[in-house]
């Protein structure tokens, strides 16, 4: 990961607590990754706008968390445990590294990544011209499935696998879910968790891991409706992440071509997300016809067939997924939010040509919300205030207090981590119980008393 912004992100994500690697003091494991005391604030503020849409701003859509650990049956039905859910690889004969390839490259014309790989691991091999056979094998197919055992023994009938997209839960339950809650189509079942995935070439950070979360919902429609459900859906999704702050220059959509499709797609359209590395997918909005519901009922004998009332007619429903990760999204926030100022955004002490980072995230996203300083640490009554002040509003949101260095500093330690607001208690504050509201974004500052600010801090 060559990029600089990136390379910035990943510093910063580090340095103030969001992300670091997982099982550092052993040097990271396998593209995993840790969320530490804000990243895990940011990511839940992720999840539940995510949440709040789906099952209070949209109609008709209730919520589920299933087990990971399901029967291996579910697998074997769905079609993970065939090439449909694989990942064509190359392999370095030398050194054995896989590489992962798009189906639009031929095994004739190498990667960049492979061609580099060879140049800088194994210089010795001649590279004009390369005879690929030589030193990377064909394409074949690689299954992503993660396979676990179950119970003591460790033989065939107890494997199992992690699941590789929480969605399959949601058809596990379809019939319970839609006879507890009484649901008449359209309707739709929402679910966050965590999904894993044997990824040949994970990277780029937490784009792509080995093991990661998705919001997944799933829109139970009538066949014939399908198509008007999947716009809606489409147009609905990209909406979200416009809401929250995302630039509309830097989002997309990108439609599969047929070759490009998942084994259980009919028809499937990407969220795109310019990420400094490219266009990349945030989240897929695929319309899964059948395919599943038909399976597991084969599979299962259980008729999850549905009979519509109104109409007289029994169908198998078609599903219109929406699949995110939340992961990728907050990346795509964090990365979005990023603003460097050369110069002096703040008023400090210290050199004004430092770079100033200032991340804005959206309001509701921002892990610590408010910071509380008093003017001066030295001074009882103006800490013992702000003690005051953050007492009263650290029940309802994350709030910093902090004392330590100029006021300009503190200001732009709030700014790294994305906090809307900074109260500093002066001896005004004593006066007249007003405090200086700073926001973040327009960098304005003005008094409001403390009693007042409910309606002032608004996210
Ligand atoms: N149920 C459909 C499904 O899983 P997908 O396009 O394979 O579809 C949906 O995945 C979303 O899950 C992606 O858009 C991405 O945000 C997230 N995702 C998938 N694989 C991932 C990985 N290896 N690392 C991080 N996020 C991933």
């Amino acid at each position: 990961m060559k990029n600089d912004l990136m390379e910035k992100i990943v510093n910063l994500c580090k340095n103030k607590g969001f992300i670091n690697l997982s099982s550092e003091p052993y040097g990271g494991f396998s593209s995993c990754y840790d969320y530490g005391p804000l990243g895990v604030v940011l990511k839940n503020n992720i999840k539940k706008a995510w949440w709040e849409e789906m099952t209070c701003h949209q109609e008709n859509i209730v919520g589920l968390d299933a087990a990971i650990l399901m029967s291996p049956k579910v697998w074997e039905a769905s079609g993970h445990l065939t090439a449909g859910f694989a990942d064509e690889l190359m392999e370095c004969k030398k050194c054995h590294k896989r590489f992962r390839v798009e189906s639009k490259i031929t095994s004739k014309k190498l990667p960049e990544e492979i061609i580099e790989h060879i140049k800088t691991e194994h210089p010795e091999i001649e590279m004009e011209p390369i005879e690929f056979k030589s030193v990377i094998t064909e394409r074949r197919k690689f299954n992503l499935m993660m396979k676990t055992f179950v119970g003591p023994v460790e033989n065939e009938a107890s494997l199992t696998y992690l699941r590789a997209e929480t969605c399959q839960g949601i058809y596990m339950n379809f019939n319970w879910v839609k006879n507890a809650m009484r649901l008449k189509i359209p309707f739709g079942i929402a679910q966050i968790g965590k999904a894993f995935r044997n990824e040949i070439t994970p990277g780029n950070f937490i784009y792509r891991t080995r093991e990661f979360e998705q919001m997944e919902m799933q829109f139970f429609v009538n066949p014939k409706e399908a198509d008007k459900w999947f716009d809606y859906w489409k147009e609905t999704r990209m909406k979200w992440y416009l809401n929250l702050g995302i630039k509309k220059e830097n989002l997309r959509f990108h439609e599969h071509e047929k070759k490009e499709l998942a084994h259980y797609a009919r028809k499937a359209i990407d969220i795109e997300y310019k990420f400094p590395f490219g266009w990349n997918e945030i989240e897929g909005i695929h319309n899964r016809g059948d395919w599943d519901l038909s399976n597991h009922s084969k599979a299962s004998g259980q008729d999850l067939s549905y009979f519509e009332e109104e109409k007289k007619e029994k169908y198998i429903p078609y599903i219109i997924e929406t699949s995110a990760g939340a992961d990728r999204s907050l990346l795509a926030f964090l990365i979005d939010a990023y603003f460097e100022v050369k110069g002096g955004r703040t008023e400090t002490t210290e050199s004004v040509k430092e770079i100033e980072i200032v991340l804005k995230l959206d309001k509701k996203l921002s892990p610590v919300k408010v910071a509380v300083f008093p003017l001066v640490k030295n001074k009882k009554d103006l800490t013992k205030k702000s003690e005051e002040v953050y007492n009263l509003l650290r029940n309802k949101f994350l709030v910093q207090y902090d004392e330590i260095g100029s006021i300009g500093r503190r200001y732009r330690r709030q700014d790294e981590i994305g906090t809307p607001y900074c109260l500093t208690i002066d001896f005004q504050t004593l006066k007249d119980n007003t405090v200086t509201v700073r926001d973040r974004d327009t960098m304005k500052q003005e008094r409001v008393k403390i009693d007042k600010l409910n309606d002032t801090l608004v996210f």
